[in-house]
């Protein structure tokens, strides 16, 4: 019988910068689903890719001197090397500067002109250039990008709109009649009453000042906007538009866009109406799943966590990196990373549970039997409750994928590992064997093998190296589908067993934080030294962000139970700031009183010694003594400094 057909996809990543291990997360979980599916028996295509165009990726390049090109294919190679890393088994890799993509997006540009959907006309509004979005103001946060919170800036330029207007019923009709197709139910809710209810406006989608994108087939000056050409990738992977459409109609609908909970918006709004608009039928689910988050920061800037991927599987090896991530974030939800929080569970899930059971086992088929798994004898109601478990663990498991949660998997696929360890505290072996009771003693070793291949069968989606290694430990051939874990007692016996090394070493976590600590820390200092030394240039519009102004101290003291710093009280125009300085051994309290100083006025508060401090005074370095900054003529407090 032919396999069904199930079609996954990751966003394709931009190729503007450094990949951290939030980045790895979207395409860990994919690559866990896929897996699954294809033992569960569907014929699985899984497709990533990166997202290789737009003003960000132009400016990018610029800055670091290359071509866009140049500077794509680097990245490229980079992010290749990581999912081969991460054991990533995607069916296709699409870029976005491959032709054939480019091609089918200028071909559906033609189509969408054909009928009707596009239209020209000038497009004023404020622009987040690292999201590559228009803003409307009432849909900015404090002034800034609600996604990113990063400045916008007004842009206006002659453009092609997309009617997304038009499509506004359809759409929440759909989401009226296929109420899963944004997951969880929560984003749907946020889609409809951020987005549609306030009404959807027609979309730019053609830009005319910068040109790495797509030229425009009937326009040569504008380029396709960076999202249509990104999202169009889903089709145009398979053969859309293309001789060769086999793909796309085997695949498509796609049955799952995985993405982060910050794009759900550009997949369940803008890419259905132009599916829509095409006459496509659309994808079955879109699920937004939280963030790893480091510190509250999406990004992995915070200080004091290794999260460089290549780093940590290096140091830990892909399983427990690949565990961590599906495991210990609530699926939907957002999900801390802390280095501990890693260690912790690499050690009580891995090292503990798995590898200790595995290695108890293993020593004691070789002790009692000389590594030949014995036959069993009859089951007693202790290892027909424990047989149940197993035999009822792929419905849960399935069940569970289902509901896309990988950490509900793993937990009741751990569950059998769990018990299977208990099982050996409640029969123990060495007493049985002691007692010369041979035969129950097999039937415990039968049982406990057993619960081990049922678990490495489960466990192969999800840590893609440690179940190879327990096979080979069982002597038992690696399995590609769950056939055998549907009936209890697949395992032969007369099975040879090798007890070999440990599956994972214990982790002194006290030891390594401090060791993860030391070595964030050179991290950072030495990106510090790269950047100085880089003599990096910046936009005027960078430096404007700095708001520097004339203050006069009010008063001075020096800090209770520190030789460094100063507390000051400035006057900066009608308001009086207090300012922490660590300038206490360059200048006595009384000789700053009355002085003009340069201070940072927009600084973020922070507490230094437990006072607080509300901007930071200018200095100079002047060989070891440090020298505060001045007005060369006398100038009142408020005034800025350019
Ligand atoms: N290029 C767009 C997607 C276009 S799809 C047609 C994009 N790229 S991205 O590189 O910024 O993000 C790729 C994926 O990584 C997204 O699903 C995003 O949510 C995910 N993550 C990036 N940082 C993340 C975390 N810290 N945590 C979890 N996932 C996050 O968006």
């Amino acid at each position: 019988m032919a396999k069904k057909p199930y079609y996954i996809t990751t966003p394709i990543y931009y190729s503007s910068g450094n990949f951290h291990l939030g980045h790895c997360y979207t395409t860990v979980i994919c690559d866990a689903i896929a897996r699954f599916k294809r033992m569960d028996g569907y014929d699985v295509f899984y497709l990533t890719g990166t997202d290789e165009h737009g003003q960000k990726v132009q400016q990018r390049a610029e800055k670091a001197g290359v071509t866009p090109k140049q500077f794509v294919d680097r990245l490229y190679d980079q992010i290749v090397a990581l999912w081969k890393t991460l054991d990533i088994s995607y069916d296709k890799f699409i870029r976005t500067t491959d032709g054939y993509h480019e091609l089918t997006v200028q071909k559906v540009y033609e189509k969408l002109l054909a009928s009707g959907d596009i239209y020209k006309s000038q497009y004023e509004g404020l622009y987040c250039t690292p999201c590559e979005a228009y803003w409307t103001e009432n849909q900015l946060k404090d002034g800034k990008c609600p996604d990113c919170g990063r400045e916008v800036t007004k842009q206006k330029e002659e453009s092609y709109f997309f009617r997304l207007s038009k499509y506004q019923d359809r759409l929440i009709k759909f989401y009226e009649e296929n109420p899963e197709f944004i997951s969880p139910k929560s984003r749907m809710n946020e889609m409809i009453n951020n987005f549609i209810k306030p009404g959807l406006k027609d979309l730019c989608i053609s830009r005319t000042t910068f040109d790495w994108g797509v030229k425009l087939p009937f326009d040569q000056k504008h380029v396709a906007y960076v999202w249509i050409d990104a999202l169009t990738n889903y089709i145009t992977a398979l053969g859309y538009l293309q001789p060769d459409c086999k793909n796309f109609d085997k695949y498509w609908p796609a049955d799952l866009h995985m993405v982060g909970k910050e794009i759900v918006r550009f997949h369940t709004i803008i890419w259905p109406a132009i599916l829509m608009a095409l006459d496509l039928p659309l994808p079955k689910k879109v699920y937004g799943h939280g963030w790893l988050l480091f510190g509250d920061d999406k990004m992995s800037k915070s200080k004091g966590n290794v999260v460089d991927p290549f780093f940590l599987v290096d140091r830990y090896g892909v399983d427990p990196i690949r565990y961590f991530l599906l495991r210990e974030i609530p699926f939907g939800s957002d999900g801390n990373y802390t280095n501990e929080a890693l260690l912790v569970r690499t050690n009580a899930d891995l090292v503990n549970d798995l590898g200790n059971l595995v290695s108890r086992t293993a020593a004691m088929v070789t002790q009692y039997f000389d590594g030949t798994v014995p036959a069993p004898n009859a089951y007693i109601d202790l290892d027909k409750e424990i047989i149940l478990l197993c035999e009822s663990a792929l419905e849960k498991v399935r069940a569970d994928m289902e509901a896309l949660s990988a950490p509900d998997a793993l937990t009741d696929i751990f569950k059998i590992v769990q018990r299977a360890n208990k099982y050996i505290d409640e029969t123990t072996p060495w007493t049985l064997n002691k007692q010369g009771d041979k035969e129950r003693l097999a039937t415990v070793m039968y049982v406990l093998t057993e619960c081990i291949r049922f678990a490495a069968t489960l466990l192969k989606p999800f840590i893609t190296r440690t179940s190879n290694v327990i096979f080979d430990k069982l002597g038992i051939k690696s399995p590609d589908n769950f056939d055998g874990v549907v009936k209890f007692g697949g395992t032969k016996a007369g099975t040879k067993v090798t007890k070999g090394e440990n599956l994972f070493n214990r982790i002194d976590v006290e030891k390594e934080l401090k060791l993860l600590d030391e070595i964030a820390a050179k991290q950072a200092s030495d990106e510090q030294k790269n950047n100085t030394s880089a003599d990096e240039q910046i936009e005027i519009t960078d430096f404007a962000k700095v708001k520097l102004v004339t203050a006069k101290v009010l008063s001075c003291e020096k800090v209770a139970k520190s030789d460094k710093l100063l507390v000051f009280k400035l006057q900066v125009g009608g308001e009086v700031r207090q300012v922490v300085s660590g300038i206490a051994q360059h200048y006595s309290p009384e000789y700053m009183i009355g002085k003009t100083v340069v201070l940072v006025k927009n600084l973020k508060p922070a507490k230094i010694r437990g006072v607080e401090s509300n901007g930071m005074i200018l200095c100079a370095d002047a060989d070891g003594k440090v020298v505060f900054v001045t007005p060369e003529s006398d100038v009142d407090s408020g005034k800025a400094v350019r």
